[in-house]
């Protein structure tokens, strides 16, 4: 049986969750939680465990201990075979882009919607809108390997974007761009916030929470080391 709370309008909860590869711990004891419709930022010098607190909430890693719930669903008692079901709730920026090569960028951003099951019209029209909002319409029929970094990244977050999922996780999803490009995806999450997505941002680029009025956990060396409004 999957435990349900109902009692939570907490979008994501982990409780004195710690998580340890081999012999070295990543998380340690790490308890918040994030409100449905919020956007908070998670950040933290490289190697602080950003990434991993992300996997976690998809249930590509497992904590060793303590708990973790997203949408009142406990990941830790879900049987491998419902993870599908619980990341079809979340639309994920991988930061190191996982794109299909031998796929073209709109069948890469398709994906996100087949899985989903929804109609090849569909698939057409809501495809072409999310990559015009990243501004890669033109990019369509390009294979990933011909893009730049900039562009792959681009394609990442159309892909997360484009099933309007209630939860978007975006690790350093600004990394490869320039500050204007940068500018237009923090926009477009902005706007996808507003609508009620509930959003988590990797990054240890100051500038993207810098007076963004946003909730800021910050880690350091897998703990956390303050929760602050900026
Ligand atoms: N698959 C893995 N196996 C072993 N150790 C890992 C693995 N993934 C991460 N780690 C270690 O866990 C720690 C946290 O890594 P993580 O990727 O979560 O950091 P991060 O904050 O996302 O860093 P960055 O800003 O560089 O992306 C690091 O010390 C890293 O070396
Ligand atoms: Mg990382």
């Amino acid at each position: 049986m999957l435990e349900f709370d109902d009692r939570s309008d907490m979008m994501i909860r982990f409780d004195a969750v710690t998580k340890d590869y081999d012999n070295q711990t990543a998380l340690r004891d790490i308890t918040f939680s994030v409100g449905r419709g919020e956007m908070v930022f998670i950040t933290g010098p490289s190697g602080s465990g950003k990434t991993t607190l992300l996997k976690l909430i998809y249930s590509a890693e497992k904590p060793d201990a303590g708990t973790i719930s997203v949408d009142g669903w406990e990941t830790g008692q879900l049987k491998e075979s419902s993870i599908p079901f619980l990341r079809r709730n979340i639309g994920i920026v991988f930061q190191d882009f996982r794109l299909l090569q031998n796929k073209t960028v709109f069948e890469n951003v398709a994906m996100a919607l087949r899985i989903r099951g929804v109609g090849e019209r569909e698939i057409k029209a809501r495809v072409y809108e999310s990559l015009k909002a990243v501004n890669l319409r033109h990019k369509a029929d390009a294979f990933p390997k011909r893009l730049s970094g900039g562009e792959q990244q681009r394609v990442v977050i159309s892909r997360a974007i484009v099933a309007e999922p209630p939860v978007v996780l975006a690790d350093e999803p600004t990394g490869n761009l320039d500050p204007a490009t940068a500018d237009g995806v923090m926009r477009i999450f902005k706007d996808i916030n507003a609508k009620g997505t509930t959003i988590l941002i990797a990054t240890h680029n100051r500038e993207l929470y810098q007076n963004s009025g946003r909730r800021v956990i910050r880690l350091d060396m897998g703990a956390l080391a303050s929760e602050d409004r900026t």
